[in-house]
């Protein structure tokens, strides 16, 4: 499973990359309305620093205008994937950039159908949403078996699902068991996924017990 950030934070971004825990950055409006950063400026500065997808997204919410969008966005590096929502329009757009070649990441994808549809329109990804499935009283993570179901049935389906909307480390695990090609997680929990108390204790454990042989290796 690759694991994507997402944040349009540039600092976070630089960190994890170092470590090579990128391979891909996903960012929304709201993300780059809280970096509080020009959109085109942090899509070029991510995309100097990520050679995977980096995914940005389309706001006008009319066919032609989200063409536009995508079109000036994508031109701004050769990795950007264009984010598209859900919606009627945003499947008419997706199979314009389909035809244009223009990789795709449709977005606010919310059930087995609409994931249907944005393949058939030719996605390269589509985002189910899983902690705003769970705010409701639905289980996200199911979700994401029923689409995980639906394209392993059909060898033209070529859609990569990228579990987003990821608020704990238990999605992580839950998706990664179900087969996401992609989970987009935020810095935060990433850095999470490291954390068990038992190898906390355990390290200390093993250090009390070394300083008591006096020893050392360097
Ligand atoms: O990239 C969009 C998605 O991951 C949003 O997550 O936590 O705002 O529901 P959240």
């Amino acid at each position: 499973m690759k694991f994507f950030v997402d944040t349009a934070e540039i600092k976070e971004i630089s960190e994890l990359s170092e470590m090579n825990l990128v391979d891909g950055v996903t960012t929304n409006p709201s993300l780059i309305a809280k970096s509080g950063n020009d959109i085109k400026e942090t899509i070029k500065n991510i995309c100097q620093i990520v050679p995977g997808p980096v995914s940005a997204e389309v706001t006008a919410t009319d066919i032609n205008g989200m063409i536009e969008e995508g079109k000036i966005l994508h031109s701004l590096a050769p990795n950007v994937v264009v984010k598209i929502p859900l919606t009627w329009e945003g499947l008419e757009a997706c199979n314009k950039f389909t035809e244009l070649k223009i990789p795709t990441n449709v977005t606010l994808c919310f059930s087995a159908p609409q994931a249907l549809l944005a393949a058939k329109a030719g996605a390269t990804y589509v985002s189910p949403f899983i902690g705003r499935l769970d705010d409701t009283g639905i289980n996200g993570v199911d979700l994401i078996g029923e689409i995980r179901a639906i394209y392993d049935n059909y060898d033209d389906l070529n859609t990569m699902i990228l579990a987003a909307s990821i608020r704990n480390i238990n999605h992580v695990t839950q998706v990664a068991m179900i087969g996401a090609d992609v989970a987009t997680i935020p810095p935060k929990i990433l850095k999470e996924l490291v954390k068990h108390p038992l190898t906390d204790i355990g390290l200390s454990n093993f250090l009390d017990d070394w300083a008591s042989t006096g020893q050392k290796i360097r």
